[in-house]
């Protein structure tokens, strides 16, 4: 199926490895010119290379900005002026307490789970208007709607991201530019792969044994029962990219297994 992204621009958010990196790779395969982005030049550097090993012909520039450090984000702006396709992809998180979480660490989950997704948006999306064609994809999670106990700052960060994703829509009226949520569940990235090993090693068990009691006592309402892999959740961005999906505009697309349960 030709997702007819040819020769479109893209930058995506935190994307020197899980599903950023994962959904660089489709893009490319699409024949998209692709900007991933990290924190270190070293990340970025080996995930470019990784990428033009992996994709024949893959047009992929890296992009080095800490989204917790607005000089950096400014700097980005003057290297990519114009995208078609925006990815806001970046995500921190910490499990802790509510009651122990300092007031730092919910200024650095919304600058870069949030404010990035503000500030990327304030200056793309008037060029989309502009051209008259453009993706928005603000990449929220299962705990939008699940709020685990011990990851509430997280949780309210993904929350918030919703109405301003929904926001953003309203402002694309009559227009060939779209904005839209992913909501993904528990997925296979490099992180949860360590958390799965790390608690296995703690608890001299193995990583499948964590992984099936995660889903039996923590994502009690999951249907798939497993995490996604990054390339499940990949495959549903590239498709929300495409012209494929032109008259989904303003909508929350869930690829969390079924967690979130209920039926909107
Ligand atoms: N994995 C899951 O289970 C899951 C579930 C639901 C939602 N999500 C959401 O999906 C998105 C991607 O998650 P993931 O698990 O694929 O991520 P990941 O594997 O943890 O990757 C994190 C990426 O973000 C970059 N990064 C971290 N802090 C950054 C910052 N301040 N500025 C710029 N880049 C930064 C890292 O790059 P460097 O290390 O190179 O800086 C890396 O490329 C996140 O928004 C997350 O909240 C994930």
């Amino acid at each position: 199926m030709d997702l007819n992204l040819r020769g479109k621009r893209a930058f995506i958010s935190g994307s020197t490895s899980g599903i950023g990196f994962a959904t660089a790779k489709m893009l490319l395969t699409e024949g998209v010119e692709v900007y991933i982005n990290g924190r270190s030049s070293e990340t970025v550097i080996k995930a470019v290379n990784d990428l033009k090993t992996q994709v024949d012909g893959a047009k992929v520039f890296g992009l080095v900005a800490d989204f917790n450090n607005p000089q950096e984000v400014e700097a980005l702006f003057t290297q990519l002026s114009k995208v078609d396709i925006l990815i806001n992809n970046v995500g921190i998180y910490n499990s802790q307490s509510f009651f122990e979480t300092p007031d730092q660490d919910w200024k650095d989950q919304y600058q870069v789970n949030f404010m990035s997704g503000v500030h990327l948006s304030q200056y793309y999306l008037p060029k989309m208007l502009q051209k008259n064609w453009g993706r928005i994809i603000f990449i929220s999670s299962e705990c939008a709607y699940l709020v685990p106990t011990d990851m509430i700052s997280y949780s309210t960060t993904k929350a918030a991201m919703h109405a301003l994703s929904r926001g953003l829509a309203q402002l694309t009226k009559g227009s060939d530019v779209t904005v839209n949520t992913i909501v993904p569940g528990s997925t296979l990235s490099e992180g949860a792969k360590d958390f799965l090993s790390n608690k296995a090693k703690l608890n001299g068990t193995t990583p499948m044994a964590v992984e099936a009691s995660f889903f039996k006592e923590e994502r009690t309402q999951s249907l798939l029962e497993r995490f996604a892999t990054v390339d499940e959740v990949s495959s549903a961005i590239i498709y929300i990219c495409s012209s494929l999906s032109s008259a989904t505009n303003g909508s929350v697309f869930k690829v969390d297994g079924g967690s979130s349960g209920g039926v909107l």
